[in-house]
């Protein structure tokens, strides 16, 4: 469902501009005085360790994961990318029903973690690899599949890097996001959900590698 990811935005919208908030008032405090009280703004002051994240997390229903699976033609030729891919569950259901190779990328270490931890309880670690990395900044050359959730501006954004770095005949599939004026080949409703297929073509036409 489009909300889910939407409502979660609105919230992480609002922490966000709460966090600056914190952040001016704490820097304005601090030239005051010397022997003025130090302002412990925590919860809402950000935590140095925190990282900038694209689009909160908001983990795709179990149902929609096995849809976009078979929509991507996954099967254990295929290297699978989820790029901001969560607690993992699209890349180790990808190699524990289909013995794919996998790579999850996210930005925050939280999610590696709890990837690792579920990749290992799928009994796939052999098969997947978890990376704490902004997915701008992954290279996406040996990828057969790709799948998102992310959000429409972070989707057009990545479009000429997708175009750009996948091979020819690579899938991406993307869940409750398009790709602006880059029709997808398959649309298809789950469970409220909605995931759209692309193929990488092989001539790219130039409009599509504007973001
Ligand atoms: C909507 S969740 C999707 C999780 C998973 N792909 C799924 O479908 O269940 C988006 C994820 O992207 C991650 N993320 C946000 N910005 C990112 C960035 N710039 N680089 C890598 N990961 C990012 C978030 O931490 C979050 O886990």
């Amino acid at each position: 469902m489009k909300n889910r990811l939407f409502v979660s935005l609105s919230l992480f919208s609002l922490t966000l501009s709460a966090s600056a908030l914190t952040s001016c008032a704490t820097q304005a405090e601090l030239p005051v005085s010397n022997s003025a009280p130090v302002v412990q703004l925590s919860p809402l002051s950000p935590a140095t360790e925190e990282v900038e994240k694209d689009v909160p997390y908001v983990p795709t229903p179990q149902a929609v994961v096995q849809r976009m699976l078979e929509l991507g033609k996954v099967d254990n030729k295929d290297v699978i990318y989820d790029l901001g891919s969560g607690d993992g569950r699209i890349v180790v259901t990808a190699a524990q029903k289909y013995g794919a190779r996998g790579v999850g990328i996210d930005i925050d270490p939280q999610r590696i973690q709890e990837a690792n931890a579920n990749a290992q309880n799928a009994g796939v670690s052999d098969r997947v690899e978890f990376r704490q990395q902004d997915l701008f900044d992954v290279d996406l050359s040996e990828a057969s599949v790709v799948t998102l959730y992310l959000l429409p501006q972070v989707n057009l954004k990545l479009r000429p890097k997708l175009l750009q770095q996948l091979k020819p005949g690579t899938k991406i599939v993307s869940h409750d996001f398009d790709m602006g004026d880059w029709k997808p080949e398959q649309t298809v409703e789950v469970d409220g959900s909605t995931i759209y297929v692309w193929t990488v073509p092989e001539k790219v036409p130039p409009n599509l590698l504007k973001g």
